[in-house]
């Protein structure tokens, strides 16, 4: 059922008539309409009408409070909640009209449901202010975002873990400084993402267990004379319970302060990946390749395989940390309470919760999508005497020298092979006891990528077999 654009409120006010008309939305005060840029610069509706269930379901939750408390009649109650359901309906079938001249979502609804029921529809906004029920909306709204994100990322990590049981042996190279390092194993690396996105979805719980308090009640700013129960309401709206200061409650937006802030920490974990994979992806590594179903070809540079998707995860940290730092700077010295600058938080939120939910989908594709080319990443693992650290402590625990003189002598050891252009394993004992008398042939047993990676089992080390113990941990602990 479509809502013809001339129809305004049953009896009541609230049609709205835009730029030119007297406007109609503020009752008796006003008599002359808003300048159109006016009109334009105050409307949210374009963005906020994503809020539409939110306001909703909170629009019921208070009119059946009143009833119970005898505010309103049980008549009015249900003849506005039949009517905000059949609003409900009409939007998500496409069937509403939202216009701007009514400003926000808010009134949006209020006026189509004065449209369908008459004047009781005015009686729904008794004890209560749009100041209360937008900072509901918006917490129901990013509650879900929350929950949403943090399913997203238990995807992700279930994704890792999995390649990461497979590859619990794989020899790659470690890096620090991007410099070969030591050799480490590629269900170790996956593991690392899985800890920090374990941390990623602890944030977000606490940004949920925080915002869970429900705003609804407290008015403009002072509470209301009216007898309500704001328990009832937040328990009905799942909340834990009504917020404790009617000032804070319509001035607090922290909940989508850590909700960006979340999202942006979440996003440079993401960004950090991505940039690996670019650079594995790269013919120069050449240690990945992503299957078609995530590589982009080039439309000047036929042999072109590109990981777009990678890049623009590693890109979208620039949108949600500039959400966040928007909004840190829209509140930033806003004096109590509510104030207009205020509606500038929707849009930043819900660009952010979009991209960060589409940037974690992407990476679990890729996560599932990669292949990893083993025989170059353990040679690649084996390069630059990567296994010196090794040698270094094998002096140290058979030998039974000091670090720094065992550092010495591996140094002394790494220069040998470099003159002759060989590996430390391909030295022999001979030419090592050059430079110490003490090395025997049991030295083999630390070098070598293979030997480096197993011998490291302290806990939280490299090794196969803590990789193995630490993904089923990592099951337990993420995913059950
Ligand atoms: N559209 C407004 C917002 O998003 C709703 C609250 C308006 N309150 C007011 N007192 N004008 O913040």
């Amino acid at each position: 059922m479509a809502q013809s654009a001339s129809k305004s409120g049953g009896g009541n006010k609230s049609g709205g008539e835009g730029a030119s008309g007297a406007s109609t939305i503020w009752g008796g005060r006003f008599d002359g309409g808003p300048d159109a840029i006016m009109e334009e610069i105050n409307a949210s509706i374009e963005y906020d009408k994503r809020l539409a269930n939110e306001d909703i379901a909170g629009s019921i939750a208070h009119v059946r409070m009143l009833a119970k408390q005898g505010i309103v009649s049980d008549d009015d109650a249900n003849a506005i909640v039949g009517g905000l359901e059949t609003v409900r309906d009409e939007i998500a079938a496409g069937d509403f009209e939202f216009k701007r001249s009514l400003e926000d979502i808010h009134m949006n609804v209020e006026s189509r449901l004065a449209d369908l029921i008459g004047p009781a529809a005015g009686r729904l906004h008794t004890a209560r202010s749009r100041n209360d029920q937008v900072a509901t909306d918006f917490k129901l709204w990013t509650r879900g975002a929350v929950d949403a994100l943090s399913a997203g990322v238990k995807d992700l990590q279930a994704a890792l873990i999995e390649r990461a049981e497979e590859e619990a042996a794989t020899v790659i190279p470690g890096f620090t400084h991007l410099q070969g390092a030591q050799p480490v194993t590629l269900g170790h690396y996956l593991l690392a993402y899985v800890e920090m996105l374990g941390r990623d979805r602890g944030r977000l719980e606490d940004c949920r267990r925080r915002l869970n308090e429900c705003p609804l009640g407290v008015a403009a700013l002072a509470g209301t004379s009216f007898p309500i129960d704001r328990h009832m309401t937040a328990e009905t709206l799942g909340f834990a319970r009504p917020t404790a200061n009617s000032l804070d409650t319509v001035s607090d937006r922290d909940f989508a302060l850590e909700f960006l802030a979340a999202s942006t920490i979440l996003a440079v974990h993401l960004s950090r990946f991505a940039e690996e994979m670019v650079i594995w992806c790269s013919q120069q590594f050449g240690f990945a390749t992503f299957t078609d179903a995530f590589s982009t070809g080039s439309s000047i540079m036929p042999q072109k395989r590109n990981p777009d998707a990678a890049e623009l995860v590693r890109a979208k940290v620039g949108r949600i940390a500039g959400a966040f730092q928007g909004l840190v700077i829209v509140m930033k010295g806003l004096p109590l309470t509510y104030g207009k600058d205020m509606q500038e938080d929707k849009e930043a939120v819900f660009d952010a919760a979009d991209n960060i939910a589409l940037a974690v989908a992407a990476t679990a594709g890729m996560v599932r999508d990669v292949q990893f080319n083993k025989k170059r990443l353990a040679e690649d693992a084996a390069r630059g005497f990567s296994t010196a650290t090794d040698l270094a402590d094998w002096l140290v625990r058979v030998l039974g020298m000091p670090f720094r003189q065992a550092h010495h002598v591996t140094g002394s050891l790494v220069a040998m092979a470099e003159e002759k252009g060989c590996a430390l394993e391909d030295l022999g004992v001979d030419e090592m006891q050059k430079v110490d008398p003490a090395i025997t042939a049991d030295v083999y047993s630390v070098l070598g990528v293979e030997n480096s990676v197993t011998s490291r089992t302290s806990y939280g080390g490299t090794a196969p077999e803590n990789v193995t113990a630490q993904a089923k941990e990592a099951r337990t602990r993420f995913l059950d």
